[in-house]
């Protein structure tokens, strides 16, 4: 029997680390649907026409090297606007949501337009300045030399960006839990994401 959990929210919020710690405990696959639209941000800048990127993503596209750098995620927030990518992009999405065992699919369109009908709806959030300083330790660590104004920015035009679009704009689906994630450390994060989960069940 499939089992849906649909993770949502803005850049750097914690989505993509509580996916994973929940997937593991659930024992559930997970899919962090950014890289999708990162792919085909990628491929947008090798040159490659956006629509037809999406049209012809393979799986294995989601293990390419490059997909973490600023630079693509911008471009992935643009192709991201397009109709044609976000509905080239769909069935994928929906299938490995409806796969048996259970998944964790976590995005910004996951619980609105992707998985509407998911069991359980977690819109995971942050102030911008704590998502940015979040991002800036991450790069920091990969060996990134960039400053906080830089990645405030960054993480703001996304935001504007993704909440703005006409197609699939980021926002909580009516029936999703928020969980701001400011003042709480990784782990405390990932036990609220549990918690809310298991009363949610
Ligand atoms: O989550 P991540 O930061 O990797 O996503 C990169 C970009 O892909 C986002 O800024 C957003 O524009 C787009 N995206 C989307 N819908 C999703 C997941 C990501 O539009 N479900």
């Amino acid at each position: 029997m499939s089992f849906t959990i649909a993770i949502d929210g803005p850049a750097a919020a914690g989505k993509g680390t509580i996916s994973r710690a929940v997937a593991d405990r659930f024992g559930f696959a997970h899919l962090d649907t950014g890289l999708l639209y990162r792919v085909v941000g990628l491929r947008m800048l090798q040159g490659v026409e956006p629509v037809e990127a999406a049209e012809y993503l393979l799986p294995s596209d989601l293990e390419a090297e490059g997909l973490r750098t600023a630079e693509v995620a911008q471009a992935a927030s643009k192709v991201a606007a397009l109709p044609g990518v976000r509905k080239a992009l769909v069935d994928f999405q929906r299938a490995f949501a409806l796969r048996d065992g259970g998944a964790v699919l976590d995005g910004r369109d996951i619980g609105t337009v992707i998985c509407p009908d998911a069991a359980v709806k977690l819109f995971v959030t942050a102030s911008p300045e704590v998502r940015a300083r979040r991002r800036l330790d991450e790069l920091t660590e990969r060996g990134v030399d960039t400053d906080f104004v830089t990645v405030l920015a960054d993480v703001q035009a996304r935001d504007e960006r993704d909440m703005t679009r006409a197609d699939a704009p980021l926002k909580p689906a009516d029936d999703a839990v928020t969980l701001d994630t400011s003042g709480l450390s990784i782990d405390e994060a990932v036990d609220e994401a549990v918690r809310l989960i298991e009363e949610m069940r």
